[in-house]
């Protein structure tokens, strides 16, 4: 079925067969001057993934991306994608799926913490990732592209082989309806970011991240403790034994408690 077939979406709706990259065409949309917009495809076959990694886009996945124009600084980026992992986690539990989030924004299933094997101990299986791309001034976004790239109905055989990657369909076995899981992100996301910082308190409710042992790689160094809370716009504050430490970029590995 085609997701955008009779979407009532918070924004415009910009709906592709098959694009290169959702976030490439909102990128083109931004730079035109868009905003408030949703691209929307069945198939990416350049998809791109945080960290100049490699995205596979299996049919049966919800790939999207939105175009936004906010009056906020470029230090408020992060809060914008925490609010998107929340709307996916939210739309994902309306499915049955017991979804939580990975600091940043990884949407992962289940609470790994009591697992025994490895490696899903390092943080269960990953539903959903995010790449948020911006423009901007010193003091003032220019455009803001928040991309969602959601494994829903893709079969089991067709995900990653080496991550630890799954699906609604592979957790839930039987697909959902994408339309109405898109429609529910969509309206989530506008609602959480007309306030971002309830937003981000709205983030730890649904986190897998605090209250538990990490180990974070960041561009400064790898900072090991208990995450302990998210600040705003998107800190992960960690208490090493020695220090208190907020860290704003990186990536994020659960260690066993
Ligand atoms: C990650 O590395 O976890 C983020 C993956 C983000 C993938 C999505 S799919 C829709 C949008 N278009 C892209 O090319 N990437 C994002």
């Amino acid at each position: 079925e085609a997701i955008a077939y009779g979407l009532d979406a918070p924004f415009d709706v910009d709906y592709h067969d098959s694009v290169g990259s959702t976030n490439d065409r909102a990128r083109e949309l931004a730079a035109t001057g868009a905003r408030d917009v949703v691209v929307v495809a069945d198939e990416q076959t350049a998809s791109r993934g945080r960290l100049d990694r490699e995205w596979v886009s299996p049919p049966g996945g919800v790939w999207l991306s939105v175009v936004l124009r906010p009056e906020a600084p470029p230090a408020h980026a992060p809060a914008y994608t925490l609010a998107m992992a929340v709307a996916v986690a939210r739309a994902c539990r309306e499915t049955g799926v017991d979804a939580r989030i990975k600091w940043p924004n990884d949407v992962l299933v289940g609470d790994s913490r009591e697992t025994e094997t490895e490696p899903a101990e390092r943080g269960g299986r990953k539903l959903c990732g995010i790449l948020t791309e911006m423009e901007g001034e010193a003091d003032r976004v220019s455009w803001l592209v928040v991309g969602v790239g959601l494994n829903a109905n893709v079969d089991p055989a067709d995900l990653p082989a080496s991550a630890d990657a799954t699906s609604l369909l592979a957790e839930r076995g039987e697909p959902v309806d994408r339309r109405v899981l898109v429609q529910r992100i969509l309206e989530e996301f506008d609602a959480l970011t007309d306030d971002l910082r309830g937003a981000v308190d709205a983030w730890e409710e649904y986190a897998d991240t605090v209250g538990r042992r990490v180990r974070v790689d960041t561009p400064g160094g790898v900072v090991e403790g208990d995450a302990v809370g998210i600040e705003f716009p998107g800190a992960l504050v960690v208490d090493t034994g020695a220090e208190t430490v907020r860290v704003t970029a990186g990536d994020c590995e659960h260690l066993r408690p």
